[in-house]
């Protein structure tokens, strides 16, 4: 209003003060009109004032606007730094591309994954060579929407994925899509494990079970059959009822020592190597094996004792069966880098190089007759390394074919002072 009012009342001011200068104008009339043009003046001073309030509290407000504005930015640039800092922290790779397939972000476990400092800016398909995955973002693009599908990679390593591709919106006139890779390839690769585990056991249990039916079928359909046949038949089924126990015993074992933490205790070493030998010691006689100690005394672990003694046991076990008669056996302890070392080396068969990065897998034997006939189970060793693993040691074997193998177990040795 006061925009309007200013002008007007200068306007009336100015014309009156015309008015004044007319001649013939009577002296009373022209006091009256200088009166009211200065009425006129005074309220045009008003309303200037009153403009000047207003503009001053208008310039308040755009330096609030602009404040206002900066905050935001500032806000808008911190949300996208936090989104970028989200995308880059996922544990999965993620990549940000247009419809055009060309790049605008990859998070930090996208650029390990395919092995670039940088990948913005570029073709999807010439940074992944997948031609799949390709497909599959236009699909996206086609769509506007969530698709996804296996895609494997060949570059520049094999693997097996999950590719998730949504869309982000529009920006800049281009739409965005994000891609999401979840790697299944040690997933397949336990279940590939976990078949082959269950094909086996089934293959260790029915080889025994079919020759408990086919002798127990053969006494049954042979009433007259003599008695020293009967005997020795009853024998064989015992015999493989023994064999499936030490299967079903050894995979519990195997499977106790997978599924639970150890409970540890403090002992000494010499004595459960001691006792170990005791319990070996009819066995070495029966293979005509000697066996021979060089124990470090005083030697501590912090270990579960009954399943170190386990690893022991399984180690001299097949130290005495994979020998030769008049063969000999030597257990040593002794510490070397921190470690606990437990030796058990015998003058036996030995390993072929070509089986050795192999025994230690469930159900691997060298040679299959001969582990079963003495009784093998082909999971001693794999019992052993799950063991060792399951302390924080380690297990390593030196094998030469027809003249031995020494087999070293390393366990984390025990300092007094750790207790303290
Ligand atoms: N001390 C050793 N000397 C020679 N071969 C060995 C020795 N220890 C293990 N092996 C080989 O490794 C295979 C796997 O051992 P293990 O897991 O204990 O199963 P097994 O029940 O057959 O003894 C054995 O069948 C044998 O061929
Ligand atoms: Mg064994």
């Amino acid at each position: 209003m006061s925009f309007r009012w200013l002008p007007a009342s200068l306007l009336l001011s100015a014309v009156l003060l015309l008015m004044t200068a007319l001649p013939n104008l009577p002296g009373a009339w022209r006091e009256a009109l200088i009166a009211v043009s200065l009425g006129g003046i005074l309220l045009a001073l008003y309303f200037a004032r009153r403009i000047h309030a207003r503009c001053n509290l208008m310039h308040q407000q755009i330096t609030d606007l602009n404040e206002q504005l900066e905050s935001l930015n500032l806000e808008l640039t911190r949300q996208q730094r936090r989104r970028l800092a989200l995308i880059d922290g996922m544990p999965i790779p993620l990549l940000i591309c247009d419809e055009d397939a060309m790049l605008r972000h990859a998070n930090r476990v996208a650029l390990e994954w395919f092995g670039f400092r940088h990948m913005t800016g570029k073709s999807l398909l010439a940074l992944t060579f997948c031609y799949d995955l390709y497909l599959l973002l236009l699909k996206a693009a086609r769509r506007q929407s969530t698709v996804s599908a296996e895609i494997n990679f060949s570059f520049p390593k094999e693997r097996h994925t999950e590719a998730t591709i949504w869309y982000l919106g529009e920006t800049d006139s281009h739409h965005l899509f994000a891609i999401a890779l979840i790697d299944k390839s040690e997933l397949l690769r336990l279940e590939q494990v976990r078949r082959d585990f269950v094909a086996n056991v089934s293959h260790e249990f029915r080889t025994p079970l079919a020759s408990i039916r086919s002798l127990a079928e053969t006494i049954h359909d042979d009433p007259e059959m003599p008695h020293p046949t009967r005997q020795r038949f009853l024998n064989l089924i015992v015999q493989e009822a023994d064999r499936l126990t030490r299967i079903a015993d050894d995979l519990l074992t195997l499977s106790r020592a997978e599924s639970m933490q150890p409970t540890k205790e403090v002992f000494e070493l010499s004595p459960l190597i001691q006792q170990a030998v005791q319990e070996m010691e009819a066995e070495a006689q029966r293979h005509q094996v000697i066996l021979h100690t060089e124990l470090q005394p005083e030697l501590k672990l912090l270990a579960n004792r009954d399943q170190i003694l386990q690893v022991v046991l399984n180690l001299l076990s097949n130290a005495i069966r994979y020998n030769k008669p008049e063969g000999s056996v030597t257990v040593r302890t002794y510490v070397q880098d921190l470690q606990a070392v437990i030796e058990v080396a015998d003058t036996g068969v030995g390993i072929p190089s070509e089986a050795l990065p192999r025994i230690f897998e469930r159900f691997y034997r060298v040679d299959k007759t001969r582990s079963r006939e003495g009784g093998g189970t082909g999971l001693g060793l794999a019992i052993v390394k799950h063991i060792v693993e399951s302390h924080g040691g380690s297990v390593e074997v030196e094998s030469e074919y027809r003249v031995g193998s020494t087999f070293r177990v390393k366990l984390p040795v025990y300092e007094e002072t750790q207790n303290s």
